[in-house]
């Protein structure tokens, strides 16, 4: 569980990705029209809240989960002249009630491959409790897309200088360690095949079931695959406002490796699959190349909760 220091340390760095901050400030201040009221789930430092306030937002209800957080985004709320238009509500969003009906629902929730800060979730409890109906929503799309890379992640080495050098059975931490993404920040150079669309979520629609998708890509040069690489999407009312696509130099979020047990020998136009599922916490993906001319190989990944499951019975 994050402290309280890693908390506050993880908004030093989200305020320093002024491409997120002046992407979801724009969406923002599109979505804002004078007088409306919005809802910021997430607020952490106050930025969305304050932006939309000066945006002409009649009240904002700017909602956090970590009480240290919470005290900064008051603080700033304070400074910047909106505290008779901002109020702060110190919780989890699922567990808050607000007194209005919003026009705009706003939330920053977004993991490295989308999913993972439950932006599903709490952005469906949040549209269904406290937005109104055909009220807008920043982001309100969520795209993931990846690609076949070279990069392995440092994922062998790992194996080889790190197993191999203390002598011991270490063979049950090294498959619980392959079959965890890995966070890398990812070249374009490693991309070794086109990118795909492995998932689009429209957050203005009820969200059900375990989220999964896939795509396929074809191959641009012989070499190893090592693994896809994913990253994100985000848009507001017909318009992108944030890619993290490598490089992305900069960005808070980086990229994330769906690594394969071992590379595997592609050739330029091979078709390369990849099947992701998000069982919360956990990613789970088969990636797979081959088609009728050529050898295939597959690899499929357990969720890391699995192998403890199994370990344990
Ligand atoms: C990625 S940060 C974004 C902060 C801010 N909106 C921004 O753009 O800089 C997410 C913040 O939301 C908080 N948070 C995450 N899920 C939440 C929830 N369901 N309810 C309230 N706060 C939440 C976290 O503690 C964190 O401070």
């Amino acid at each position: 569980m994050a402290s309280v220091q890693d908390h506050l340390a993880s908004h030093r760095d989200l305020l320093a990705d002024r491409d997120r901050v002046g992407a979801m400030v724009r969406g923002v201040v599109a979505a804002v029209t004078p007088g409306d009221v919005v809802v910021d789930i997430g607020t952490g430092t106050g930025v969305l809240a304050v932006a939309a306030a000066k945006a002409g937002a009649g009240k904002v209800y700017a909602i956090e989960a970590v009480s240290a957080v919470a005290d900064v985004a008051q603080q700033v709320i304070t400074d910047n002249g909106v505290g008779d238009r901002v109020t702060l509500i110190e919780g989890h969003s699922t567990q808050v009630e607000i007194p209005d009906s919003a026009d705009v629902l706003v939330a920053e929730l977004v993991g490295a491959f989308g999913l993972e800060e439950d932006i599903l979730e709490y952005v469906d409890d949040g549209r269904r409790r406290f937005l109104r109906q055909g009220g807008r929503l920043v982001p309100d799309v969520l795209r993931l897309y990846a690609a076949p890379t070279t990069e392995g992640g440092g994922l062998n080495s790992w194996r080889q200088e790190i197993l191999d050098h203390y002598e011991l059975d270490l063979s049950s931490a090294e498959a619980y360690t392959r079959h965890l993404p890995r966070n890398l920040t990812a070249d374009a150079e490693q991309l070794i095949g086109l990118e795909a669309i492995v998932l689009e979520c429209d957050l203005s629609q009820p969200q059900s079931g375990v989220p999964s998708g896939g795509g396929q890509s074809t191959i641009t040069g012989d070499g190893w695959l090592s693994g896809w690489v994913g990253w994100f999407e985000i848009g507001s009312q017909g318009r992108s406002l944030l890619t993290t696509r490598p490089p992305a130099p900069g960005s808070s979020w980086g990229h994330v490796l769906f690594p394969t047990v071992e590379p595997m020998r592609v050739r330029a136009g091979d078709t390369a699959r990849l099947e992701v599922r998000f069982d919360r916490p956990f990613w789970s993906w088969t990636i797979s190349v081959g088609d009728t001319n050529s050898e295939s190989s597959e690899f499929e990944s357990m969720p890391a909760a699995s192998l403890l499951t199994q370990e344990r019975a």
